[in-house]
C-alpha cells in the first residue's frame, strides 16, 4: 500500500510518499520546504504569510515528488489542530487530489501524526506494548496522553499556559536568538551551566499530571532585568538553566504518571522531542525508574513538522478501508486528539 501524505498546518510545507509492505512502514520519498527564514524577519509566524507560502510551494513539491494517481492508493493530509489558513491550502489541494485521482483521502489529526512517527520503519502490528503514555511536546501543544492502542486516547494532563516549545520560543526571543526558539536556546545550552541559575520546576509538587510554563518563562524575565547588559557566557547559562528546568519538569511528571498508568511503553512526540537533553533525560528515567517499560524517542528527522508522520498516523485508517468524504473533509483548526 502506497499513500502520499501532506502537512501544512503551521510553517513546514511537507510531502512524502510511504510505502507499507510485509507489515513495515517505509518512507520512499520525502520533501519538506521550510518557511523559517520568511517568518525569522517577523520574529515568529505570520499567518497570511504562511498560507501563501503554502500555495505557491505545495504543488511544487507534489511534482517534484514525482507521484500520480497508478502510485497510490490513498492520501492523508493534515486537517488539525493548526492555523486555519495554512491547513486550509493542504485540505483543499488534498481534497482536489482525491477528487481528480479518485483515491480515497483521509485527514488526520496533527497531534496523532507526532505520536505515529514512532511508527515508521517498524513491524507496524507487533511493535509496542500498551498501555502506553505518550508526552507531547511541540510549539501549540503539551499533554499526557494514555493511549490504549493506536487510536484510543485519553488525556490525563496538559500545559495549563504555554506549551513547552513556545516557552523555548519566548525565552529565545527575550534572549535576541532568532525564530525558531528551541534549536537556538539548546545549540546555546550546550556551551552553559544548568545549574547557575535556579529556575522554578513549575507544579512538580502537585500530584496532576499538568504542566505550566508560564512562571518559568516569567522567572527568566524577571532574571534578565536584574542588569542591563548580559555576556555571551552568562546568556549560555540562561538557556542551559532554563532548558534544564523545563526537561526537569517534563521527565519527572512522565515517569510519575507512567507508573500511576501502569505503562509498558513511554513515547515522546512532537517538535521538541528533538531536544537533545530531553531525549537522554526521558529515555535514562524510564530506564532507571521503570526498568520494564520501553522508552520510544523518535528519529531526529521526524521530530518537527513533517508529511511521512502523516502518511505513516493515515496508514492506519486507509489500510482498514475507512476513509473521509472528500466533500466534507474540512480543516478544523481546533480538532482535539480523540474527538471526530
Ligand atoms: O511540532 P512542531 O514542529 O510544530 C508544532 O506542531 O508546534 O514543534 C515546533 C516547536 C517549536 O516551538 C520549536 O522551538 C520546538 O518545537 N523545537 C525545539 C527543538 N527543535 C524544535 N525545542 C527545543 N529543542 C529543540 N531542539
Ligand atoms: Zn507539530
Amino acid at each position: 500500500m502506497r499513500i502520499l501524505g501532506i502537512e501544512t498546518s503551521c510553517d513546514e510545507t511537507s510531502a512524502a510518499l510511504l510505502h507499507v509492505s510485509k507489515g513495515v512502514a517505509r518512507i520512499e520519498k520525502h520533501l519538506t520546504a521550510s518557511q523559517v527564514l520568511k517568518h525569522a524577519e517577523y520574529g515568529g509566524v505570520v499567518p497570511e504569510v504562511a498560507a501563501r507560502l503554502h500555495v505557491e510551494t505545495l504543488p511544487l513539491l507534489i511534482d517534484e515528488l514525482g507521484v500520480s494517481k497508478k502510485d497510490l492508493d490513498g492520501i492523508a493530509v493534515t486537517r488539525g489542530p493548526g492555523l486555519i489558513t495554512s491547513l486550509r491550502v493542504g485540505t483543499d489541494f488534498a481534497r482536489a487530489l482525491a477528487y481528480g485521482w479518485e483515491l480515497p483521502i483521509v485527514g488526520v489529526n496533527h497531534i496523532e501524526g507526532h505520536i505515529a512517527a514512532n511508527w515508521i520503519d517498524k513491524k507496524i502490528a507487533s511493535a509496542y506494548a500498551f498501555p502506553a503514555l505518550v508526552l507531547v511536546v511541540s510549539g501549540g501543544h503539551t499533554e499526557l496522553i494514555l493511549m490504549k492502542g493506536f487510536g484510543k486516547y485519553e488525556r490525563i494532563g496538559s500545559t495549563l499556559d504555554d506549551a513547552a516549545g513556545e516557552a523555548f520560543d519566548k525565552v529565545a526571543k527575550m534572549l535576541d536568538l532568532g525564530y525558531p526558539g528551541g534549536p537556538a536556546v539548546s545549540k546555546r545550552a550546550t556551551l552553559g551551566d544548568p545549574e547557575k541559575f535556579a529556575f522554578p520546576r513549575p507544579l512538580l509538587g502537585q500530584p496532576n499530571f499538568d504542566f505550566s510554563f508560564s512562571g518559568l518563562k516569567t522567572a527568566v524575565l524577571y532574571t534578565l532585568q536584574r542588569k542591563k547588559e548580559w555576556s555571551a557566557e552568562d546568556v549560555n547559562d540562561i538557556c542551559a538553566s532554563f532548558q534544564a528546568a523545563v526537561v526537569d519538569t517534563l521527565v519527572a511528571k512522565t515517569i510519575r504518571a507512567a507508573k500511576a498508568k501502569k505503562a509498558k511503553t513511554v513515547f515522546l512526540a512532537g517538535g521538541v522531542a528533538a531536544n537533545g537533553p530531553l531525549r537522554e533525560a526521558l529515555a535514562s528515567a524510564v530506564k532507571k525508574e521503570l526498568p520494564k517499560t520501553e522508552a520510544v524517542i523518535p528519529a531526529l528527522q521526524y521530530c518537527t513538522d513533517n508529511a511521512a508522520m502523516i502518511a505513516m498516523a493515515g496508514y492506519f485508517r486507509l489500510s482498514k478501508k475507512k476513509s473521509d468524504p472528500w466533500k466534507g473533509m474540512l480543516a478544523d483548526p481546533a480538532w482535539e486528539l480523540g474527538l471526530n
